[in-house]
């Protein structure tokens, strides 16, 4: 059986900013970074190296990775969508990425104007230059349980994607509800269909909270068997070119929740709920954390 150790992967400050309107400064993306890196998680997500055409937020990628105090023992993975990101990435000294693509076609034409196998061809050198440069490289399938555009996705379409991501020689793929529509059942028989071709221990969870449905689905999961999970401080999140989805499941209702049920992470609640209410704040925003708004009240 599983160990009941969970690794929180935290993307709030990637996915969480990548679609806020307000351009947020790159010392204030460094001190939300910072502050992150002295809670205990072991792996923050740091930026996007994507066109900044297409996601103007993170157009500050470089500058933010550079000015990250960069803690021993933390991963900070940074997203490249094809080569030229990942020159960016390596120029300032990554030493992990995350490739995304997706289940759904009709997304993935919107999100990366490509289709699911052109984008696994660009992969491909980016997978082949980081096995070279010994960078780890992470997997997202986006779309796992319902596409903005196509409706139903067949679990089969998820299990093939992960798979080939899986087999180009990602260590990790994260499966995501992109636009939080999915219910436990549903998202447990659809991690147990991947778990059948992809080990577990290679496997994520990434659920938004648009249905709030995030942390039951996350327990569906954790009970199949899953142990990584993908949270955003705060709650905040979105993808731009996924109409109607919201943040991402708050790390710190996640993180009381696995405390709650004897499963450890490793961080500390206390720093990661004042890191979530100082970041709604630089948001002018109410924090989307049922946690952080309980414990700042
Ligand atoms: P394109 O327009 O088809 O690309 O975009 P292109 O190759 O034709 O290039 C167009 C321009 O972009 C060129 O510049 C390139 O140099 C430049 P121009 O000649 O016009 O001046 N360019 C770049 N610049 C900087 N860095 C790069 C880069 N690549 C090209 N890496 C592309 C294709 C993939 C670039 C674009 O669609 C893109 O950047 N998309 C990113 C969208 C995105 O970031 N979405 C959010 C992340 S995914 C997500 O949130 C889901 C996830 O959270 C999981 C879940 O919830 O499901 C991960
Ligand atoms: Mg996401």
């Amino acid at each position: 059986t599983a160990s009941n150790h969970v690794r929180i992967v935290e993307v709030g400050a990637r996915d969480g900013l990548q679609n806020e309107k307000t351009l947020l400064p790159a010392d204030v993306k460094i001190a939300l970074i910072d502050r992150l890196s002295s809670t205990g998680l072991q792996t923050i997500e740091a930026t996007s190296f994507v066109s900044p055409k297409w996601v103007p937020q993170l157009a500050d990628a470089a500058e933010v990775f550079q000015g990250i105090r960069k803690v021993p023992g933390v991963s900070y993975p940074v997203l490249v969508p094809n080569e030229q990101g990942y020159d960016r990435a390596r120029a300032v000294g990554a030493t992990e990425v995350a490739v995304f693509t997706a289940a759904s076609e009709a997304f993935n034409r919107k999100n990366i104007n490509a289709s699911i196998d052109e984008s696994i061809e660009r992969f491909r050198p980016v997978l082949e230059r980081a096995a070279a440069d010994g960078v780890k490289v992470r997997g997202y399938v986006s779309t796992v349980l319902g596409c903005p555009y196509q409706g139903e996705v067949p679990v089969s379409d998820v299990v093939r994607v992960a798979k080939r991501l899986h087999e180009l020689g990602c260590y990790e793929i994260s499966l995501g509800d992109t636009i939080g529509v999915g219910t436990p059942a549903k998202a447990r028989a659809m991690l147990g269909a991947v778990a059948r071709e992809v080990p577990m221990t290679a496997l994520a969870v990434h659920f938004h909270d648009t249905y709030g449905q995030a942390l039951a689905n996350i327990l569906a999961c954790l009970e199949e068997g899953v142990r990584v999970l993908d949270s955003a401080v705060s709650g905040t999140g979105g993808c731009p070119y996924a109409k109607g989805a919201t943040g991402n499941v708050a790390s710190e209702d996640v993180v009381y929740m696995l405390h709650g049920m004897g499963m450890p992470t490793g961080i500390d609640l206390d720093l990661l709920v004042a890191t979530g209410a100082w970041l709604a704040a630089q948001l002018h925003k109410e924090t989307a954390s049922r946690v952080t708004r309980a414990r700042t009240a």
